[in-house]
């Protein structure tokens, strides 16, 4: 394991790869925050690692409530001093059928993925600034947006639309945060989770949790700027959106599904 000894909180760790990330952190002896709105969840996941070298702490935090930002920072505070590395994984997805946008939809989406991002930040940043910038480098924001944001896709008007915002704060906070803290954006692919159980299409390259989660703490320790994975899946996005004719008018409108 590369990561060890640290205080790290992740959002959206009640279930899917924010659990499994939270599992595999807290086996390699750091000390794992989790949040989500489901505390029984996060207690039974705390439970399941009292065997690990290290500890899981539960901490319930709805990412859309502006209004409880400050109260979970001191919450957090009162758990961990400082906060090595915050991993944004709270995430909300749904699917627009027949281009038929519905606004409400788009702010639930929105809500989680990108306001729930930027609480996330606020409520991070005065801990992350506590850590120390060693030698071994600054504290970390890890983002956990999505392959859906490379190119366009069916239905994902709301969902793809909001990963690609996140990517583009997280990117621009990499800017703005140079001297202070690292910024990692890391997009999957299909991982089986609660979140792709809905989904009634082909998913190719489909990962586990289990192996999603290493190729994120990989990229994380390396602190990478990005982690793309499979890398299968983002060439066959990435490549074809290049040259967005062929992306447009050919390959796309073959995903789309027939009404
Ligand atoms: N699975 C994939 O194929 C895939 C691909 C690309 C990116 N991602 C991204 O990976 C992240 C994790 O998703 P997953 O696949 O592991 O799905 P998941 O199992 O459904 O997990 C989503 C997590 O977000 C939490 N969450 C949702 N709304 C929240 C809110 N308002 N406040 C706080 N937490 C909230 C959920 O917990 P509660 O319901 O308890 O609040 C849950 O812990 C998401 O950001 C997702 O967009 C997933």
């Amino acid at each position: 394991m590369l990561i060890e000894n640290k205080n790290i909180w992740i959002t959206g760790a009640s279930s899917g790869i924010g659990s499994e990330l939270a599992m595999q952190l807290a086996e390699a002896g750091n000390t794992v925050v989790v949040s989500a709105r489901n505390l029984d969840k996060l207690s039974a996941l705390s439970e399941k690692a009292t065997s690990a070298a290290g500890r899981i702490v539960p901490l319930a935090y709805d990412v859309t409530q502006d209004h409880e930002n400050n109260t979970v920072r001191s919450s957090l505070a009162g758990i961990v001093s400082k906060l090595d590395i915050v991993i944004i994984c709270a995430g909300r997805c749904e699917y627009i059928d027949n281009a038929e946008l519905d606004t409400d939809l788009f702010r639930r989406v929105y809500d989680v993925n990108v306001f729930g991002a930027v609480n996330s930040v606020i409520v991070a940043l005065p801990l992350l600034e506590k850590a120390e910038v060693s030698q071994q480098g600054k504290p970390q924001i890890v983002a956990i947006a999505s392959l859906s944001a490379v190119t366009g896709l069916p239905r994902a008007e709301a969902y793809g639309s909001s990963k690609a915002a996140m990517i583009y704060i997280f990117n621009t906070l990499r800017l703005d945060l140079k001297k202070r803290v690292d910024v990692t954006v890391v997009n999957p692919g299909f991982v089986a989770t609660e979140m792709t159980k809905q989904n009634d299409f082909p998913m190719p390259f489909m990962m586990h949790p289990p192996e999603a989660a290493r190729r994120i703490i990989k990229g994380v320790a390396k602190r990478k700027l990005t982690v793309n994975f499979p890398l299968r899946l983002w060439l066959s996005l990435k490549l074809p959106s290049l040259i967005p004719s062929l992306w447009y008018r050919w390959l796309g409108p073959k995903l789309v599904r027939a009404s």
